[in-house]
């Protein structure tokens, strides 16, 4: 039995100021809706306001990004301890972060295990871009990206990690991938991976979420397939009602958990 989770990654949007106001607008009705993990994911300088403002609502927290060590000389870094107790996710290795901030499968693995070790679960990302995806290299690519970012960890943590498949060239586009090739390449390529790393029982127990342009209006195709346990919703995660209505329509297609 997955539960199905949708997340909302603010990305760089909304002051503190803004990210009270757009919780405001969004917690009851989001905290209403059952049967679905739903995960507000806003700024690291919002956290602490908003974890106040979500109080014991079934609302939960994740954070961006994260370093792997607890403390140092990092200049301008969050680390796993500064997150333990503020919000119960972190977002890893996110296309924009490998893209614009060169992080790559290693340190994506490093932190991956920095968050299991404090209690943090992580919303892994992995995914082609245009040109890999037009030259054939989908599964390949993410393959090595599954492998790499999961070095080291056990069957155990493996089962509860969620990963989040993003085809990059759907991100932000408006132009989101198919529902039935989303699912072919989770079920084939990130389950497939699981299950030779580690079981089949590991890979049907994790969980993944597609990527790209999700919107109200596309939200129930990719819901209705059986590999999409969710989404990591961008832009339209910025307007209440549309986090609200994905949030509702995807738990409405896969009922209480599955
Ligand atoms: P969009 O939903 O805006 O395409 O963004 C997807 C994303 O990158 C979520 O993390």
């Amino acid at each position: 039995m997955r539960i199905p989770i949708i997340a909302g990654n603010w990305k760089m949007h909304k002051t503190v100021q803004e990210s009270v106001d757009l919780v405001r607008e969004m917690k009851r009705g989001l905290n209403e809706i059952q049967g679905i993990e739903k995960v507000i994911v806003p700024p690291f300088v919002s956290l602490g306001a908003v974890a106040e403002l979500l109080g014991p609502t079934s609302i939960k927290l994740g954070a961006q990004n994260m370093h792997w060590e607890e403390q140092g000389a990092y200049t301008g870094e969050v680390s796993p301890l500064m997150l333990q107790g503020l919000c119960q996710y972190v977002i890893i290795g996110h296309s924009e972060r490998r893209t614009y901030f060169g992080e790559t499968n290693e340190t994506v693995n490093r932190k991956v295990r920095a968050a299991f070790d404090h209690g943090l679960l992580p919303i892994m990302c992995v995914g082609e871009n245009l040109e890999q995806n037009e030259a054939g290299e989908t599964e390949a690519f993410v393959s090595q990206q599954m492998r790499e970012g999961l070095v080291g960890l056990t069957a155990e943590k493996v089962s509860k990690i969620v990963v989040a498949y993003e085809p990059i060239w759907a991100i932000g586009t408006g132009r989101a991938a198919t529902g039935v090739e989303a699912n072919r390449i989770i079920g084939l390529v990130i389950r497939g991976t699981i299950a030779e790393l580690h079981n089949e029982t590991t890979a049907q127990a994790a969980r993944v979420q597609y990527v790209g342009s999700v919107k109200p209006s596309n939200v129930v195709e990719f819901m209705s397939q059986p590999d999409i346990d969710g989404a990591l919703v961008g832009g339209a995660s910025l307007k209440a009602a549309d986090f609200t209505e994905i949030t509702r329509l995807a738990a409405e297609v896969k009922g209480t958990g599955r």
